[in-house]
């Protein structure tokens, strides 16, 4: 077996530090990715606790499902107390960048529908300014060509992520060089482009608690 990385550790020690953040008989969300992929490992010897989660992917869901965790519909649910995810980038201010797994949208949903969202990530998705990740944005299969020239008026470059389509069947344009020094007004006026189905900018509703795991151990920020 080959020895995990420092970056794995990261992911690893920072996922299993947010199992403390689960009470008893909670519904909770899960998020999309490698670090959550961790969370949902250290999930297993607490799935007595939880009364079932709420998945942001058809990948998450089967990763419960393997587990034994009853995946339900956020319709039925209502509100969740607690949501679990990661980032591609995190401010100080909480704020993020969400999408490199394509989950932009459902993870969205989810997290809006979330009381307390906590983000895991390794120390390299901390940054001073969001952007240097480019900013994926789910569109609408028509709308594809059209979004892309508006981002373009924006200031931004897209490139069209040829290779993947989302769980709800959509695209994904990645994109560069966006200012998002006001993050929440960019996300607002990535959102009301007509074919945008959202973006994975993260400000107007960014997470409650950043649980980053380091070589030093754990470093908290909310
Ligand atoms: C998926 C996401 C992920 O949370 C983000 O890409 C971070 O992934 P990882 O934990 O693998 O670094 O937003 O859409």
């Amino acid at each position: 077996m080959s020895a995990e990385s420092s970056i794995d550790v990261q992911k690893r020690i920072a996922a299993e530090a947010a199992i403390a953040e689960i009470e008893d008989g909670q519904i909770i969300g899960v998020g999309t990715g490698s670090t959550v992929n961790y969370f949902i490992d250290a999930l297993a010897d607490h799935k007595h606790r939880i009364d079932g989660a709420v998945s942001s992917s058809e990948a998450s869901t089967a990763r419960l499902k393997a587990i034994g965790i009853p995946v339900l519909e956020l319709n039925y649910t209502g509100d969740i107390e607690l949501y679990i995810d990661g980032a591609d980038e995190a401010t100080r201010s909480l704020q993020l960048i969400k999408g490199g797994g394509a989950a932009l949208t459902r993870e969205k949903i989810v997290a809006a529908a979330s009381k307390r969202f906590v983000c895991i990530a390794d120390a390299s998705k901390l940054v001073n300014t969001l952007g240097a990740f480019p900013l994926p944005v789910e569109v609408i299969p028509m709308a594809r060509s059209l979004v892309a020239r508006k981002l373009v008026e924006l200031g931004g470059q897209p490139e069209w992520r040829e290779d993947v389509t989302t769980d709800n069947g959509n695209l994904i344009l990645d994109v560069y060089n966006l200012d998002l020094t006001d993050a929440s007004s960019m996300e607002t006026q990535i959102n009301q482009i007509p074919g945008v189905v959202t973006c994975g900018l993260f400000a107007h509703r960014g997470a409650d608690k950043l649980i980053l795991g380091t070589d030093n151990g754990i470093e908290v920020i909310e």
